[in-house]
């Protein structure tokens, strides 16, 4: 399809991870972002780490040339990420104090989300703040944020980016929810008691992200999911997609059935999510086989490149990419 016909088409908007050196260098891959996507996230640029080589530095060309990008093609851009554990670079070790960490983490955000006010219509503030095993009593993750600051961080990166951009939506992004797994069930509850709690004490808050790395051998728990989001939606919160992919370290490597089970794994993950409520975006966390992060955490045994994602490495349409032209 192009551009114009996905545009008609959808009535949510789709988008992809971008990995914005690439645009100027690879032409089909710029050509199938603009033709499928009417939004873009960078898949780096805006992360500590690329952000911030320094403590006095901010280094703004990446997200700069994929706004402008975004810009020219008629996509919205969502920005990833304000605080997370992930991505930091080595200077900020450094900061000592709570005080200190306040303050840089205002400094930041200010910085940041105040150069594209207005430009930037959601912004995942919070990636990843749920601790991968709740159950063992700290439901925060450890970040140097959480160490210094405890879980206020959430609130005070919340207050700060609606202070700096009062129109953007605000997203709490997080994994590991959809699986029918005691693991899954605790993180769920834990997130929800989170958003309970911002949403108690008025902190700004507009959504929650469910990033969708599924793994493509475990069921997804529909009931469970389907409940969570209708529990969301419940404390006046949208949901989106934001980082869908199906990780097929396992799957069969005949890449004809493959490709059916890594569609047919997102699509029971997309009908538990309408099931409840339509989700306000969805985005896959990359667009073709050719350039995804599942390799580095879940390459296959045999060797074959992994599948994960809605185009082929010649950026041809899989049937994933038919199941998200679906909903
Ligand atoms: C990943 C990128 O895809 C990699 O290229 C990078 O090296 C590490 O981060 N959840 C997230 C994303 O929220 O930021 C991660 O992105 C993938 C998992």
């Amino acid at each position: 399809p192009t551009a114009k016909a996905a545009d008609a088409r959808r009535s949510i908007p789709y988008g992809s991870a971008v990995r914005t050196d690439l645009l100027v260098t690879e032409f089909d891959y710029r050509a199938a972002i603009v033709d499928y996507c009417q939004l873009v996230v960078g898949e780096g640029g805006l992360k500590w780490f690329d952000l911030r080589p320094s403590q006095d530095q901010f280094v703004f060309d990446q997200p700069d040339r994929l706004i402008a990008f975004a810009d020219q093609n008629g996509m919205k851009m969502r920005g990833h990420t304000l605080a997370w554990y992930g991505a930091m670079p080595e200077w900020t070790q450094t900061i000592g104090s709570a005080a200190a960490a306040e303050r840089e983490l205002v400094h930041h955000i200010t910085t940041v989300v105040g150069r594209y006010q207005g430009r930037i219509p959601s912004w995942d503030v919070v990636n990843e703040a749920i601790a991968d095993h709740p159950e063992s009593g700290a439901t925060i993750r450890g970040s140097i944020w959480q160490e210094r600051l405890g879980k206020r961080y959430i609130e005070l990166a919340l207050r700060t980016a609606a202070e700096v951009d009062p129109s953007a939506q605000l997203v709490i992004n997080d994994y590991n929810i959809e699986n029918p797994t005691q693991q899954c069930s605790d993180r769920r509850q834990a997130l929800l008691d989170l958003l309970r709690d911002l949403k108690d004490r008025d902190v700004p808050l507009h959504a929650v992200g469910i990033q969708g790395h599924l793994p493509g051998d475990m069921d997804i728990d529909r009931d469970g999911l389907s409940k969570f989001v209708e529990t969301v939606k419940e404390m006046q919160l949208d949901v989106l997609v934001t980082e869908l992919d199906v990780i097929d370290n396992k799957l069969p490597a005949f890449e004809y059935d493959r490709d059916q089970l890594v569609a047919a794994r997102a699509r029971e993950f997309l009908e538990a999510i309408f099931d409840a409520a339509q989700p306000s975006a969805i985005l896959t966390w990359g667009i073709t086989d050719r350039y995804t992060w599942v390799p580095m955490w879940f390459k296959r045994d045999d060797g074959k490149p992994n599948r994960p994602l809605p185009l082929d490495a010649g950026c041809r349409p899989k049937a994933l990419m038919k199941v998200i032209e679906e909903f």
